[in-house]
């Protein structure tokens, strides 16, 4: 058995001191205030100092590229997941559009199987959605993926259902209960615009968004919009929320963070970024390509103002060499899991959000959207997944050891208040003090 003890544990109602007695890889339960004479307890309860520091559930992030498999040179499951665990997340979905694109029965339980043999927190993995999978029946629990990814718009990789017949076929067939996850940006609009020599504007977004919560109303069917990133997509989900749509989405830590102002920004002077010389080829630009774009400092205004709007952030975890992004043709994403939490705790102490909110968006929220048991919460039957963090630590991103293969951030530099000491998985402490612990391997499947 295991006490968490004297530690402040945030839900999505609030802060409250408590303790947490652990058995097994189970939270047995929750005692109000502090549990007095540990003495007590006997000698097979190892007690866990938490003064001083907060005790989040593990925090769930639906949306990451594993790269796993065809992508190693930027991350695989082990690495991954490490920096997962670095960043207090022990569960993270894996994304389909990887190479091959996990299509079918074949890739999936390629990507599962690389899952289990190399992440060390509990994972699922997404089936891609295609032109002609739409018939694809997974039904048994013990096989079948985390949710349908579809790719509405290109990005990243080569799948890419943009034609209305299959979006809908998809739409209608996928069981209902399920979470179809939407890329929604609109393809015609992208292409037109990127003849034009415009990168992806507000209204590919807005369109594609408009059309998914349309699907999802007439299919009566749960939709789930990634990476929301704009003033009118948050509009659009609101109104579609209101008359009792079944759309969940996310908001990420890049949009809730960075504009395209980024030039004025920390990244010239970065720390961490050896690579990085102001008039070298790797141009601030390509750094922070991403799809969708970053927006404006009115479109950030609207997304903090809506927080209640999302369901959840998630990362979009999207790691890139920094030898591609300097390349001619510069991939689109940046990395996210080591630096989401600290920049919301940061936004924490300066009074953007509350500790319930993070709790409500990086825990219980995803765990409600993608239907994830036992997860999400502190509280008895509960898996022991826990993250403890010292709220008043300060650093400075990009001078602790990255571990995401890729080896940088698009934070470099910033300064934060919120560290990472402890995260357990399952009730094993999986990372203490800047190391992964946990054996390769260790994360198990997630079935939601
Ligand atoms: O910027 C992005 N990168 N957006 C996506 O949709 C995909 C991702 C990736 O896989 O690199
Ligand atoms: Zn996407
Ligand atoms: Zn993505």
């Amino acid at each position: 058995m295991l006490l968490i003890h004297n530690g402040s544990l945030v839900s999505g109602a609030g802060v409250q001191q408590a303790d947490v007695l652990v058995d097994g890889e189970r939270i047995a339960a929750v005692i109000e205030g502090h549990l007095p004479g540990l003495g007590g307890l006997g000698p097979d309860v190892q007690i866990v100092d938490a003064s001083g520091l907060l005790v989040f559930p593990g925090l769930i992030d639906v949306h990451t590229h594993m790269r796993q498999p065809g992508g190693e040179q930027k991350e695989d499951f082990y690495t991954g997941a490490c920096a997962a665990l670095a960043g207090g997340v022990t569960s993270i979905f894996a994304m389909p559009n990887t190479s091959p694109a996990v299509t079918d029965r074949a890739t999936l339980d390629l990507a599962l199987d690389l899952a289990r043999q190399n992440a060390v927190c509990d994972y699922g993995v997404f089936l891609g959605a295609t032109n002609t999978n739409q018939r694809l029946k997974l039904d048994n629990p013990d096989l079948r993926e985390c949710g349908l990814k579809m790719y509405m718009g290109s990005s990243t990789g080569d799948l890419l259902v943009e034609d209305f017949g299959a979006q809908y076929e998809h739409f209608q067939q996928y069981p209902r209960e399920r979470v179809i996850a939407v890329h929604a940006e609109h393809e015609p609009a992208v292409r037109y615009f990127g003849q034009h020599g415009e990168r992806r504007p507000h209204i590919a977004a807005e369109l594609e968004v408009a059309r998914a919560v349309a699907l999802a109303e007439r299919c009566d069917r749960r939709v789930h919009v990634c990476h929301v990133s704009s003033r009118r997509e948050v509009e659009i989900i609101r109104d579609a929320k209101a008359r009792g749509v079944p759309v969940t989405c996310e908001y990420a830590p890049h949009y809730l963070f960075l504009t395209t102002d980024f030039e004025h920004g920390q990244i010239t002077e970065s720390r961490g970024l050896q690579d990085y010389q102001p008039g070298q080829a790797l141009h601030p630009a390509a750094l922070y390509q991403m799809n969708p774009p970053l927006r404006q400092e009115s479109d950030i205004e609207t997304l903090w103002a809506n927080l209640a709007v999302a369901d959840c952030i998630a990362t979009d975890h999207a790691p890139h060499t920094l030898d591609e992004k300097r390349s001619a043709k510069p991939p689109s994403g940046v990395p996210g899991l080591e630096t989401m939490l600290p920049l919301l705790l940061t936004a924490a102490h300066e009074g953007r959000l509350e500790l319930a909110d993070v709790a409500r968006l990086c825990c219980e929220g995803p765990a409600r959207a993608f239907a994830i048991q036992a997860k999400g919460r502190i509280a008895p039957g509960f898996d022991a997944d826990m993250t403890l963090v010292d709220p008043q630590e300060q650093w400075v991103i990009g001078d602790r050891p990255i571990l995401s293969k890729c080896g940088w951030t698009p934070f470099a530099g910033w300064h934060v208040r919120g560290a990472v000491k402890q995260v357990f998985l399952r009730g094993r402490l999986a990372f203490a003090d800047g190391k992964v612990i946990a054996a390769r391997g260790a994360g198990k499947r997630i079935v939601n």
